[in-house]
């Protein structure tokens, strides 16, 4: 038997399925643009700077840096016209709309609040802050303000995530049970690196973990209890972690690394079917619904973005075409990424962290 909630679109026969396909993923609508300032001139920067001036017609017209040369010789490499060798000129300038948001987790509170202080729409590098505490402060902050907060979760606006949302609301999977996610590279350990500097909120959780933490939250809703087993770099961060979710009726689990090239993959398990994206889940990629109407040979349609043949992170632009598109609207927060769920991602990953330190301070007593 079919499930009941399946549409037509994704067969109704009870044998052979032949016209089984995936749901067409929903452009934005187009937005006006708005003039962005970027702050924090790093390596993402640069990426989401390419992105929009490749993909959109979002304007980056001024970037701000702790230091006036590298914004000058970033502005330059970028056909910015404005550079600010401090952080308060570039949320002061007039004529920036919204301010992006691209140090290291650890600045992001106070710069967030710094360009929500100016009155400008911000959209914030993930995760959007190191605790739970501090993410509700720049939400709460920027509600009071009457702008629009985002965190740079890409991965949650690009077009695999609208096929993803089409297809859990149409009931194509049945119950879902089961999700599991992961995102691990392996790089040398270096102890200034912010990936492994406790005073840079170091640590595979908050830098990695946040994508595989965020699609399961996607999913099964915000994440509540939880268990995490991981392992310390000699800094002291978290280098690698499992966190298990207990939800209603389902379960899930986020593994995270920096020492291992994990396959980047996210499932999504139910009684009817299963739903894979990645691998390379967290930019554009392929989407593969299998369905089990008749046992263990699943009837299987795929979807691959074609649109972003080129360098993955290009997807980067489909976030600031969204996020126009909210301030266009004049919401105050993403409809697809609630500010409560935001908090709650960045709250669940703290807990995990915390778990994994405590059983590291249990092992050497
Ligand atoms: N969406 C994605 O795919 C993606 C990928 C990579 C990283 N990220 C996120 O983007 C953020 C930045 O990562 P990144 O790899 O771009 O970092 P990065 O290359 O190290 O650049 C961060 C920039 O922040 C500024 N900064 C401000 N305070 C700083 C501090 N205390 N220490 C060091 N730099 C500081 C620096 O610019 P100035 O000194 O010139 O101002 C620096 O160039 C992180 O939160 C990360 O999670 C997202």
């Amino acid at each position: 038997m079919p499930h009941p909630g399946i549409p037509a679109a994704f067969g109704r026969t009870t044998h052979a399925m032949p016209d089984l396909t995936l749901p067409s993923p929903r452009p934005w609508p187009e937005a006006r643009p708005l003039r962005w300032g970027i702050l924090a001139p790093g390596g993402i920067a640069e990426r989401f700077a390419q992105a929009l001036q490749r993909r959109t017609s979002q304007r980056v017209v001024a970037v701000g840096s702790r230091s006036a040369d590298r914004a000058e010789a970033f502005a330059q490499a970028h056909g910015i016209p404005r550079s600010y060798g401090d952080y308060r000129a570039l949320v002061e300038d007039p004529e920036v709309d919204a301010v992006y948001v691209a140090s290291p987790h650890s600045a992001h509170v106070e710069l967030a609040l710094l360009a929500i202080s100016a009155g400008k729409h911000v959209l914030v590098e993930k995760p959007l802050a190191t605790t739970g505490d501090d993410a509700r402060r720049i939400l709460d902050a920027a509600r009071a303000a009457g702008v629009f907060a985002m965190e740079a979760m890409w991965t949650r606006y690009l077009a695999q995530s609208d096929i993803v949302r089409q297809v859990l609301a149409d009931g194509a999977l049945g119950e879902v049970t089961s999700v599991a996610a992961d995102f691990g590279f392996s790089i040398p350990y270096l102890p200034e690196h912010r990936l492994f500097d406790p005073s840079q909120a170091g640590g595979a959780l908050l830098d990695a973990g946040v994508y595989p933490v965020s699609f399961i939250s996607s999913v099964l809703g915000a994440p509540g209890e939880l268990s995490a087993i991981g392992s310390l770099a000699a800094s002291g961060v978290d280098d690698q972690a499992i966190v298990s979710f207990s939800y209603p009726g389902a379960v899930a689990t986020a593994t995270t690394s920096l020492k291992a090239w994990l396959p980047v993959t996210a499932v999504v398990a139910g009684t009817a079917g299963r739903l894979e994206v990645g691998p390379g889940f967290l930019g554009p990629t392929t989407v593969r619904l299998s369905r089990f109407d008749q046992g263990w040979e699943p009837e299987v349609a795929e979807w691959t973005d074609a649109a972003f043949a080129g360098p993955g992170q290009e997807g980067l632009a489909c976030q600031a075409e969204a996020f126009a598109g909210f301030v266009e609207q004049g919401l105050v927060e993403s409809p697809i990424h609630r500010h409560d769920e935001v908090v709650a991602i960045v709250d669940a990953l703290d807990r995990a962290q915390q778990q994994i330190f405590a059983a590291a301070r249990e092992a050497v007593r």
